[in-house]
């Protein structure tokens, strides 16, 4: 392959040397992108029409629309363009196989509401996973393991994350126990339907993939990245309604700036989030 180039992981070949930034090149048989990333250059490649370098990311849900509106925006948006990661929304009821494209039942047992049925969910993530034997599937389900900025972490680490949708009163539990590998909450709270929380999932992980935040650093200052809230930021004016940016922030005393953001950190986590500082 190209002269400099090392692999770091199958998802990230870093390039050493200065070859250029966010430019595509050819190189007869393969193509490539060089980003730069953490400071150094690192190499996106494509194989037979398939990108390397992207995570993918596919949702399954009855309402595709939330998701891929909500994640046509902004900086999740220019993470797709930019080709670092490549999501897709499907509808499950593509997967429904009577002619109505039912995809819910009532609950064995009886109760309110209707349970998602098990064989539409099967057979789109065995279809979405077919050749990808390496897809991490999770349900997101307000009885799942609390979002938090570790797991979003762990996530951005991901090849390929398949999404599960459920809605109505849930899904049918076969989906929990021999289909996914992790249930994910976004909060202790019922929402109507996963898309919403999915939505939230995936922005708190995509976010976290290097490259996606324009300045790599914002992450690392941001609450919960070190255990504590972030401090307060104020830009311009310097003044408004008579209440003033504090001087230290004018100063120019990176030092004094630091401690000072150190220490309000430290008390609006006293004061907002004590259970943080346990
Ligand atoms: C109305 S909820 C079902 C709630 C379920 N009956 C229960 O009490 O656990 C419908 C769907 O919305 C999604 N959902 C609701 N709240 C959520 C949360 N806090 N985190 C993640 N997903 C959630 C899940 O996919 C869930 O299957």
């Amino acid at each position: 392959m190209l002269a400099g180039v090392a692999m770091i992981s199958k998802r990230k070949i870093a390039v050493a040397g200065g070859l250029g930034c966010g430019g595509t090149k050819g190189t007869g048989w393969t193509r490539w992108t060089v980003d730069r990333m953490d400071g150094a250059f690192v190499l996106f490649s494509w194989d037979a029409g398939v990108l390397i370098g992207a995570v993918r990311i596919d949702i399954l849900s009855l309402f595709p629309n939330i998701c891929q509106g909500a994640l046509a925006e902004s900086i999740i948006k220019r993470a797709q363009s930019k080709e670092l990661v490549t999501i897709k929304s499907h509808d499950i009821r593509d997967w429904a196989r009577d002619k109505h494209h039912i995809t819910d039942a009532p609950p064995y047992g009886g109760g309110q509401g209707m349970v998602m049925k098990a064989e539409p969910i099967f057979e789109a993530v065995e279809e979405i996973c077919n050749g990808s034997p390496g897809a991490k599937v999770v349900l997101m389900s307000p009885a799942g393991r609390t979002l938090t900025q570790k797991i979003a972490a762990e996530y951005s680490k991901e090849e390929h994350v398949v999404i599960v949708c459920g809605h109505y009163e849930g899904v049918d539990q076969r989906v929990v126990d021999h289909l996914c590998h992790d249930e994910i909450s976004i909060g202790d709270y019922v929402l109507t339907n996963g898309a919403i929380a999915a939505t939230v999932f995936v922005d708190a992980f995509v976010r976290l993939i290097p490259g996606v935040l324009g300045d790599e650093g914002s992450a690392a200052d941001d609450s919960f990245a070190k255990g504590l809230l972030e401090f307060p930021q104020y830009t311009r004016p310097v003044e408004y309604r008579g209440w003033r940016v504090p001087d230290v922030l004018l100063s120019g005393h990176h030092g004094e700036i630091a401690k000072w953001r150190a220490q309000k950190s430290l008390e609006k986590t006293q004061k907002n989030r004590p259970d943080l500082l346990l």
